[in-house]
């Protein structure tokens, strides 16, 4: 659960965000004023600070300088009312989080607290490379001994101390983000801020102003002069997650700032320095977006520099049993239980399986199948049982045909390894049909095969054949 500091001498405003928090599932600390707050800072272990301009006593900014030296890694967010943004923007240019203006909307706020959240993640858990799995119950860690892992870890510890661009590329799941955190908590830049921004989650029309930030009168809506998520990163580093989506407008902005070290705020003619190191990610084919024109092909040459590559999990499926190992240790400690283990039967289907969600649905399997299984040994069924459960669904009918027996087939694919697989499937799906087929017609067989195109004997012999599963739905034939 994290924990949140709320440094306001307001009373009743405390009280609000006390149970406004506490019901998001936040745990609430707070104090009335910046002096008691670092108090708590010092006792206390802490996610954020929301913390208010104005005070008594010591300021918002002093308050924040001071937060900010003993935590430099602790996100804080400044509430502002009108008339103190200057000194908002102040604290956002020294390192603070982000600002929200009193009266605040409460989802944008909560928004803007489980990114600052995020951000204090990003930058505190530490991601530990290739260790025992016994070990790392605690920390986030990255696992894999396999070559192309190797490869990983070495360009990694490659590219960490430069200032370079880096481009982390694989499937979803693989692990981008954790290379990303990775290579930031090994830089020369570890200690300074690490941003954010998920070029997806952000809607197009957003994501400008997010990270260029703007100049007053902009745009409509635009009172105050904002500063951008880059301009905030500024001597930190920031991961541009999902580049591979960001709009092509912004494409040349970014180009100019890997470039010339320098942005516009929106509706600005200042030239602003900024001097951030780029760490990006995608799971797209960029090539193919180019040829498509959805990627700048010149942004592309810039930022494909140094790239990590991580390979799907089924090229480095030397590393399952490892990770398998990890997840149950991790997962067992996080929900107080004794590590079940796993039985060689289930090991073995785990390593054959094809992860077409890699590392995240691996760690995903392993941590429901101990929900369900609590206590004894992952067995095979726990964990096709988890798996067909959790395939994503194609398409967005649920009653689409295709997506059924794309169901079906996966499971017979995880299930029946070394069975003939294509009459199991056959016989899957005539079995059904059939079934359906004599419910549909109340048990009428001379119907039934009338409607299927079959002869009553060929209904009949299948029938016989796929009798164990018919016994429910199939009725005496009354034609
Ligand atoms: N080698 C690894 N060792 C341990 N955990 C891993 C490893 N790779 C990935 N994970 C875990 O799998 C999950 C997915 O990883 P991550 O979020 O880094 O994937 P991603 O490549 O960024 O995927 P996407 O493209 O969908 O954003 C995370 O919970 C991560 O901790
Ligand atoms: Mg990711």
């Amino acid at each position: 659960m994290s924990t949140i500091l709320i440094i306001d001498d307001d009373d009743q405003l405390r009280k609000s965000f006390h149970k406004l928090l506490t019901e998001e599932g936040y745990s609430v600390e707070s104090a009335a004023s910046g002096e008691s707050g670092l108090d708590v800072i010092g006792k206390k272990i802490l996610d954020m600070v929301i913390l208010d301009v104005r005070l008594p006593g010591m300021n918002g900014l002093e308050t924040f300088r001071a937060i900010h030296e003993i935590e430099p890694k602790l996100p804080v967010i400044i509430m502002t009312a009108y008339g103190t943004t200057e000194t908002a923007i102040e604290a956002t240019k020294m390192g603070a989080f982000d600002y929200i203006l009193k009266p605040f909307d409460i989802p944008d706020m909560l928004i803007v607290i489980k990114q600052a959240l995020e951000a204090g993640r990003f930058m505190r858990s530490p991601v530990d490379m290739d260790v025992t799995p016994d070990k790392t119950t605690s920390h986030e860690a990255i696992i894999g001994r396999s070559s192309p892992m190797q490869d990983v870890y070495k360009a990694i510890g490659r590219v960490a101390s430069t200032d370079a661009t880096v481009l982390i590329r694989g499937d979803s799941g693989t692990g981008k983000e954790l290379v990303a955190r990775a290579v930031y908590q090994h830089s020369l830049r570890a200690n300074n801020p690490f941003l954010v921004i998920n070029c997806v989650a952000i809607p197009d029309t957003l994501l400008e102003s997010e990270l260029f930030g703007y100049e007053k009168g902009a745009f409509t809506g635009a009172a105050h002069r904002r500063v951008g998520k880059i301009e905030q990163a500024h001597g930190g580093t920031i991961f541009l997650d999902e580049i591979g989506d960001m709009p092509f407008s912004l494409q040349s902005k970014m180009l100019r700032l890997i470039q010339e070290k320098s942005i516009e705020r929106l509706g600005g003619r200042e030239n602003i320095s900024v001097d951030v190191r780029i760490i990006a990610a995608t799971n797209r084919n960029l090539e193919d977006a180019i040829t498509n024109g959805r990627f700048r092909e010149d942004l592309y040459y810039r930022l494909k520099v140094v790239t990590i590559w991580l390979p799907p999990l089924c090229r480095r499926a030397g590393d399952i049993p490892l990770l398998t190992e990890y997840f149950l240790s991790r997962y067992s400690a996080e929900g107080g239980m004794d590590n079940p283990g796993i039985t060689d039967k289930a090991k073995k289907l785990l390593a054959e399986y094809s992860w077409p969600g890699n590392v995240r649905e691996l760690s995903n399997v392993i941590q429901k199948a101990l929900i369900f299984n609590r206590g004894a040994p992952l067995s095979p069924n726990d964990i096709t049982q988890v798996i067909s459960e959790n395939r994503p669904r194609e398409g967005t009918d649920e009653n689409n045909l295709d997506q059924i027996l794309h169901q079906i087939i996966q499971r017979e694919l995880i299930t029946n390894l070394r069975k003939n697989m294509f009459e199991s499937c056959m016989d899957h799906f005539a079995c059904i049909l059939i079934s359906e087929s004599l419910k549909f017609t109340g048990g009428n067989r001379s119907r039934a095969a009338k409607l299927l195109g079959l002869s009553r004997p060929t209904l009949h012999s299948k029938i016989e054949k796929y009798r164990l599963k018919l016994e429910t739905s199939v009725k005496e034939d009354r034609s």
